[in-house]
């Protein structure tokens, strides 16, 4: 960094912004245009699933011919019948919803800033799961957070990552505000155990501490949808839910997302007008845009259907891997991504370069997810979108270049 820039910066804005050697390495082979089978991609929009696009296009046009299209009546809440929507797609007969305990945010990274700033100051600490996305410290940094990560501790057998639960009790202190639990994980794909939850509610009631449940990859799973989080959750601590409609919908370019807000009655009601104090001050959701939820939500299941048996489809190519063969996937219970064992003498990071720039094939080291390195074994988080032939060459050239490493 510059001096000028040391000066004149704020030390959160600190980064360091050069490209990482394996982002680096990819970014220069797509310029190239060499060759590149791509299992990291994760943006639904780039593996032709175009039945969200032909939704939301039709909505749109309804829209369009809305007469009151002209008028602005700001809710910083969020529009109503979105929010009424939105309560109705989540609610179950053990945990019922209502529009009121809803708050729209313009993306889930937007609605982690609300809670960030609802529930913590400056130095204040939050704690994160490890292994887990690389993005929440990032936005907790943002608001002048410290992070503190508990361990999630990966199953002798079968999909279930649990929570080492002394390790994290020992790890709170007074500064402790609020605990962020991904319900289901990414990228382990295990659904938060009932144990696990009950544990932390009572920690979070004992040490007055928030829950935030990162559910958007929520209704990914083959099985049947484990039970609600929010079942229960009036007996506190406050819980808050995140989930939006990048994940929900597959419609990440529509900028929707939403927070549900569950507890205690009166900390409930603290909670809600406090955050639509903050909402208010930028009031960044567009009412025209959240207008459109209702239809879409109403259409859910189709508009999620193609993709789920996608994921499914590659899921199980992985779950057919020999499992005497050079790579093996963990076994997971949603979501969209896998982890991927591989046998080999090079460490993570320079067998996932390596396979770049030799076979063409494009996944994510597991450091990059906090995965702890295991001696022998590469962990490659892989994206379950990619169109099932590119996935399955993709996979083939992994396995071919794994085997003549060995
Ligand atoms: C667990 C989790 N939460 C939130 C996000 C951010 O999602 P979006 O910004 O698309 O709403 C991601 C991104 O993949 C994620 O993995």
């Amino acid at each position: 960094m510059t001096g000028y820039a040391r000066r004149v910066f704020a030390r959160r804005a600190a980064w360091n912004l050069a490209a990482s050697p394996f982002a680096a390495r990819a970014f220069d082979r797509r310029k190239r245009g060499l060759p590149l089978l791509d299992l990291s991609e994760s943006n639904p929009t780039r593996v032709g699933l175009a039945a969200p696009a032909a939704a939301l296009a039709r909505a749109l046009s309804e829209l369009a011919r809305d007469a009151s299209l002209g008028r602005y009546v700001p809710d910083p809440r969020g529009e109503a019948g979105a929010r009424a929507a939105i309560a109705a797609h989540h609610a179950t007969p053990a945990a019922p919803l209502h529009a009121e305990q809803v708050i729209l945010s313009a993306g889930t990274s937007e609605g982690y800033a609300h809670l960030f700033r609802l529930l913590a100051d400056p130095g204040d600490r939050v704690h994160l799961p490890r292994p887990g996305y690389p993005l929440f410290e990032h936005l907790a940094a943002l608001e002048g957070l410290a992070i503190e990560t508990y361990t999630l501790r990966p199953p002798a057998s079968g999909p279930r990552w649990r929570i080492d639960l002394d390790a994290f009790e020992a790890s709170l202190d007074a500064r402790s505000r609020a605990v962020l639990l991904i319900h289901p994980h990414n990228p382990t794909g295990s659904f938060l155990d009932p144990q696990d939850l009950a544990a932390l509610r009572s920690l979070g009631r004992e040490h007055e501490l928030a829950l935030i449940s990162d559910e958007v990859f929520a209704g990914t799973g083959s099985e049947a949808a484990p039970p609600s989080l929010l079942a229960g959750a009036e007996a506190g601590p406050l819980h808050f839910v995140l989930s939006g409609a990048s994940k929900q919908l597959a419609l990440p370019q529509l900028k929707l997302a939403w927070i549900l807000v569950a507890g205690p009655a009166a900390a409930q009601g603290e909670a809600l007008a406090r955050l639509e104090f903050i909402a208010d001050a930028y009031l960044s959701v567009s009412p025209l845009l959240a207008r459109l939820l209702p239809d879409l939500l109403a259409q859910q299941r189709e508009l999620a259907r193609p993709l789920l048996a996608r994921v499914a489809a590659n899921r199980a190519r992985l779950a057919a891997l020999d499992p005497a063969g050079p790579a093996t996937a963990l076994a997971a219970e949603a979501g969209w991504a896998a982890i991927l064992r591989v046998h080999t003498a090079l460490d993570e990071e320079a067998f996932a370069l390596a396979l770049l720039e030799r076979a063409g094939v494009l996944v994510q080291p597991g450091f990059l997810f906090d995965l702890d390195a295991a001696p022998g074994v590469a962990q490659l988080v892989l994206s379950l979108l990619p169109e099932p032939d590119l996935f399955a060459r993709g996979l083939g050239a992994l396995l071919a270049f794994a085997a003549e490493l060995a």
